[in-house]
């Protein structure tokens, strides 16, 4: 198909699979006229309502946001949304879901493993001091350079690209992968956070950082610039600086920050109530 930046025709190739009806997943062609500014999930939402109501994909905000849309878009990971025609300058469209994770149906894969791997990291800050934690007395202050010890990797959608590129994730899918790696050194880079030695039991294995091979597929594919392969390697760091007793606080050569007894500061509401019967007050 000849190659153009501004075509009149987008054909669809995509990868259909029904598990309640088929045996193999098998492709479909469809055509569309071009319009300006189109993108791959427009093309697909076109099909649904115009050739295919059938077809299946999971999106929300349509503005690469929710992280929902990634797909394997012409043989590499992308949000659907995110993702013109004209950028992928070719007027034949192939989209897949995404791959190394299992297929519910047509372009919908499925993430469970992803979010398994990411919950058992404790993916939040994790304060030695619970009651703290959940009673602030004051604000959790942080200078500019500690807050951009953790804010890139804060950027992560938990769209599942970066593991669809792993090349480590598509030959063991023991391996924690990634996004759930990535947002563990988030949080261990947070100088309000103390949970590294809650998280480093996790992180010893064979589903932790070792098995990285630093390819650094998943960083070259992420759409939010989050760069998982240098999270990595950071955590890498922290685990032998750790295993020489070299870090003083059990994370990150960091203080863990200490509330300051300030008061909340004029103009901040308070917290609304908690809906949920039982959980501790803010
Ligand atoms: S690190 Fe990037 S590619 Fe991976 S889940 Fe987060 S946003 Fe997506
Ligand atoms: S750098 Fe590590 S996590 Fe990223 S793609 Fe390569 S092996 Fe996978
Ligand atoms: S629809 Fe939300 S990221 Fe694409």
């Amino acid at each position: 198909m000849a190659a153009t930046t501004t075509p009149t025709e987008v054909i669809f190739r995509v990868r259909r699979f029904d598990p309640m009806a088929d045996a193999e997943p098998h492709w479909e062609e469809f055509r569309l006229p071009y319009t300006a500014g189109m993108t791959v999930l427009d093309g697909l939402r076109r099909i649904k309502e115009t050739a295919s109501p059938t077809l299946a994909w999971r999106s929300s905000c349509r503005m690469g946001v929710c992280g929902s849309c990634g797909m394997f878009i012409n043989g590499r990971p992308r949000l659907a949304c995110n993702t013109q025609i004209t950028e992928l300058n070719t007027n034949l469209v192939l989209v897949a879901p995404l791959p190394n994770f299992n297929t519910v149906r047509d372009l919908v894969p499925d993430l469970m493993p992803m979010f398994d791997a990411h919950i058992a990291l404790h993916p939040y800050v994790v304060r030695d001091d619970v009651k703290e934690q959940y009673e602030p007395t004051g604000e959790f202050f942080q200078s500019s350079h500690e807050v951009e010890q953790y804010l890139q990797f804060s950027y992560c959608i938990k769209c599942g690209c970066c593991m669809a590129a792993c090349p480590t994730y598509a030959t063991d899918p023991t391996y924690s992968g990634p996004m759930p790696l990535g947002q563990g050194h988030r949080y261990n880079a947070d100088t309000r956070d103390g949970g590294f030695k809650t998280r480093k039991q996790q992180l010893a294995g064979e589903r932790g950082p070792w098995r990285c091979h630093y390819a650094g597929e998943c960083s070259r594919v992420c759409p939010k610039g989050v760069d998982p392969a240098k999270a990595i390697q950071l955590m890498k760091r922290e685990l032998v600086l750790d295993y020489l007793h070299l870090l003083k606080q059990g994370c990150p050569a960091k203080p863990m920050g200490k509330p300051t007894g300030a008061k909340r500061r004029d103009g901040i509401p308070d917290a609304p109530a908690r809906t949920i019967a039982g959980a501790p007050s803010l």
